[in-house]
């Protein structure tokens, strides 16, 4: 691994952009948040490279709007680059194109001084990230997220992969970035439906451990989505930084790290059973799961009910779905326990659920029995 200087966060980054530092012993690095960092990409990787040579891996949509700016900026630091553009959607996060990608490299004569940079949403972050893991047995790699899912999630934490025809993500590897460049403003071009879905995320930050942040994203979520500059970076960065204090506990998800999952475990199944495609992106399949996870609570007689309320309320007034018929297809009790069987938190054939004591107070459990879940999804609408 080439880690030149371990202290990128001795270099303070430039008013109205903030930094979140992610403390992982020699594994550290920074996330540097705020308005228009895309021009000064080169200056903030530079001092994170080994070599001033980096290759971009990105995907067509954004590869149209932003690799000309990110590519100048590069240039004007005096960083050679090139780029690989690939296509969009979660279908490229898979074997075949991580093998193109891998042989794709290996013809540039990558090193391993060559420092990969994964500049798109959480599809490239991930495919990148994983390919970085594996290429010559590991090189470095800079985190460009360019949705907001990617910018409070998927960028920070060091889980990398791909999909596998058992499910999702079931294939990938524990490998940080060395500098993740959060832009808050590259978030003006991204279709409304995805902030949304990446929105969803945020609130997950609120929901599992800080209920005062839930309560400001009632009042300015509104202004998050609308694109207002210092709501955007105050999203982000709190999100961030509670990503940031889970993954320092907990890196590899032996524990606490499972709480980032609130919604997941009900989102997953939902995805599955929609195609993982448009008809339920990831983040709203998290927004109706979390919606779940807080009724199955109060159903177990683990918080209020009027919780339940807020949460739902919130997801709604953000137009994200909210009841499972907003999936727009008819879903069976028995396919989406199948789907929760496959989960990675499965222990010895037992799903371990996220569930909440209230708004900002989320838990791990594994006493919930399949007869009950059962009777809990059909009640929600499921046949
Ligand atoms: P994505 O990468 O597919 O991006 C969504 C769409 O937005 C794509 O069409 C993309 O081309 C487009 N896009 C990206 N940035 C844009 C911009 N600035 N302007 C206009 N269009 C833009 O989806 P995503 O929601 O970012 O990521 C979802 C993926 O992230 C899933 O594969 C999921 O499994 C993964 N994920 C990983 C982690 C992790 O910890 N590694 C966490 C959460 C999700
Ligand atoms: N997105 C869940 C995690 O990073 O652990």
């Amino acid at each position: 691994m080439n880690r030149i200087d371990p202290s990128p966060s001795d270099t303070p980054p430039a008013a109205a952009a903030e930094r979140v530092p992610i403390a992982l012993g020699e594994r550290s690095y920074d996330v540097i948040v705020g308005a228009d960092l895309l021009a000064r990409a080169g200056e903030l990787t530079a001092p994170v490279l080994a070599r001033p040579r980096v290759v971009i891996v990105t995907d067509e949509n954004v590869a149209a709007l932003h690799l000309g700016a990110l590519e100048a900026a590069l240039a004007t630091a005096g960083i050679t680059h090139e780029s690989i553009v690939l296509k969009p959607g979660e279908a490229t996060k898979c074997f075949t194109e991580l093998e193109s990608l891998l042989d794709r490299l290996l013809a540039r004569k990558v090193e391993r001084s060559t420092t990969l940079v994964a500049f798109g949403g959480g599809v490239i972050g991930d495919l990148t990230g994983f390919a970085a893991a594996v290429l010559l047995r590991g090189v470095d790699f800079v985190q460009i997220p360019t949705t907001l899912l990617a910018q409070v999630d998927s960028s920070v934490g060091g889980k990398t992969g791909i999909n596998a025809a058992a499910g999702k993500n079931l294939v990938g590897a524990f490998h940080q970035p060395c500098l993740v460049i959060a832009d808050t403003s590259v978030l003006d071009t991204l279709p409304p439906r995805e902030l949304g879905a990446g929105y969803a995320e945020v609130v997950k930050y609120g929901l599992i451990g800080d209920a005062d942040f839930f309560a400001w994203l009632e009042d300015n979520g509104a202004a998050v989505l609308a694109g207002d500059t210092d709501a955007r970076r105050h999203a982000i960065t709190t999100s961030c930084r509670a990503k940031a204090n889970i993954v320092a506990q907990d890196e590899r998800e032996g524990g606490v790290r499972a709480l980032l999952n609130f919604g997941h475990t009900f989102g997953h199944a939902f995805e599955a059973e929609t195609g993982y495609g448009d008809a339920l992106l990831h983040g709203e399949g998290v927004a109706l799961g979390s919606v779940l996870a807080f009724d199955l609570s109060v159903r177990l007689g683990h918080c209020p009910a009027a919780d339940a309320d807020r949460v739902r309320s919130h997801f709604r007034a953000a137009g994200l779905p909210v009841d499972l018929a907003d999936c727009g297809k008819p879903l069976e009790a028995s396919a989406l326990i199948t789907h929760m069987r496959q989960d990675k938190k499965v222990t010895d054939g037992r799903m371990t659920f996220v569930l909440a004591r209230g708004i900002g107070d989320a838990f791990l459990t594994r006493d919930v029995d399949e007869t009950t879940l059962a009777a809990f999804l059909t009640d929600a609408g499921a046949a």
